[in-house]
């Protein structure tokens, strides 16, 4: 590609997982990438500081900042803007609804309305980070682009938002703006807040001897998890299909948080034999007896999504996507990965 054809992006919350994982895909695609960062009182570039030297540009931003998306998207005149920020923790959501709402339901219409207001609709396409939690409660399974939406939490509803938002303004004014309602996805650059990432870490500090007991909410709870990779591949490949579209990216394979736990344990040698019931369940080391897993009521929600399944053939027929990384290799890579942590 010569230089007059680089393409520009822009990458809200390029400072997150995902947001490093696409950094990274697009600057290969010899992109010129530009991400919008928060400014934080400690350094929140871990991520990506490698990918300084390869060209990427960081501005600073907000998503609940209007004036600052307008002059940010005016003066970097992006092809494509990749809307990842948000405040993605469910949980937390029921503690800051309000933010939670402004940043992820309002945060979309400010970034399609900047498009608007700079007549650049014409110019640059739009994909909107959508979650699975829009199903939430959801009466079949597996869910794809045509599942009613349940959502049961204050980001799923902000997400709903932003999910309808994006459907209007491409009805609306014609805009290439598309929705990817993504299921989880992990990596080693996983928040450590999130299930996946609490359990990997905490089970490679208690092989190291750092950490007595990992304690979790609910055991039962099942999640279709990918690799954040694959997502960010199929984020980039929904804005470069003819048109703009709503697609699923998902595995189709559903695993339990108890399934995890296993797994994770079972990659440092550790067995894991579990017994009592509900928040008295506990998971004891097989050979030794000793307690590592218990349950901390702390961590339920104050209404839980039980299931998520997803089915991608929408992906897989129209854009070719499929997910490449086995939930096994995923959570062993993420094993590994903070075990090398430790010994840094
Ligand atoms: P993440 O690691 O939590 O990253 C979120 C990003 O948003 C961070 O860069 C964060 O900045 C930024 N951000 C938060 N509030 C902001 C604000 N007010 N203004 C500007 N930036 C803000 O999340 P992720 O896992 O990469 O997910 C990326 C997106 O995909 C999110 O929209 C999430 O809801 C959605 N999604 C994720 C999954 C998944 O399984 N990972 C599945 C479906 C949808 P700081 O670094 O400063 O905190
Ligand atoms: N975080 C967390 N911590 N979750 C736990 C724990 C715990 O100690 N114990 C059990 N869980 C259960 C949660 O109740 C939930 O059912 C499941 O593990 C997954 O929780 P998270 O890893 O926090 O992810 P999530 O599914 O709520 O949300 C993630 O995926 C969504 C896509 O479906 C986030 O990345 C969202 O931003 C994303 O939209």
């Amino acid at each position: 590609m010569s230089v007059s054809q680089k393409k520009t992006a822009l990458i809200t919350g390029i400072t997150g997982q995902d947001g490093a994982y696409l950094s990274d895909f697009l600057l290969s695609k010899n992109y010129s990438v530009h991400g919008l960062q928060r400014r934080s009182s400690l350094p929140n570039d871990d991520r990506i500081q490698h990918q300084f030297d390869k060209g990427l540009n960081l501005h600073y931003g907000d998503m609940t900042d209007s004036l600052n998306l307008i002059r940010l998207i005016d003066k970097i005149q992006p092809d494509e803007i990749y809307n990842l920020a948000a405040q993605s923790h469910v949980h937390v959501s029921f503690d800051k609804p309000e933010y939670t709402g402004n940043v992820d339901g309002l945060g979309v219409v400010r970034m399609l309305e900047s498009i608007r207001i700079l007549r650049m609709e014409q110019k640059t396409k739009f994909f909107q980070a959508s979650s699975s939690e829009l199903f939430g409660l959801a009466k079949t399974s597996p869910q794809n682009e045509t599942t009613p939406f349940y959502p049961r939490s204050p980001y799923a509803t902000a997400k709903l938002y932003g999910y309808w938002t994006v459907v209007n303004y491409r009805e609306a004014y014609g805009m290439f703006a598309s929705n990817g309602i993504m299921f989880n996805h992990e990596s080693p650059l996983r928040g450590e807040e999130f299930v996946t990432r609490k359990v990997t870490k905490s089970v490679a500090r208690i092989a190291k001897g750092l950490q007595d007991c990992l304690y979790l909410g609910n055991l039962n709870a099942t999640r279709d998890w990918g690799h954040a990779r694959d997502y960010m591949v199929g984020a980039w490949q929904i804005l470069q299909h003819d048109n703009p579209s709503d697609f699923v990216l998902a595995t189709g394979q559903e695993h339990s948080v108890r399934q995890l736990t296993e797994l994770a344990f079972a990659e440092v040698g550790i067995s894991l034999t579990w017994s009592g019931q509900g928040v008295d369940e506990i998971g004891q080391d097989s050979v030794t007896g000793k307690v590592l897993v218990r349950v901390d009521v702390a961590q339920f929600r104050p209404a839980e999504v039980d299931n998520l399944l997803g089915d991608s053939t929408r992906a897989r027929t129209l854009l070719g996507w499929s997910s490449t990384v086995k939930f096994k290799d995923l959570i062993s890579e993420m094993v590994q990965a903070d075990l090398r942590d430790m010994d840094r």
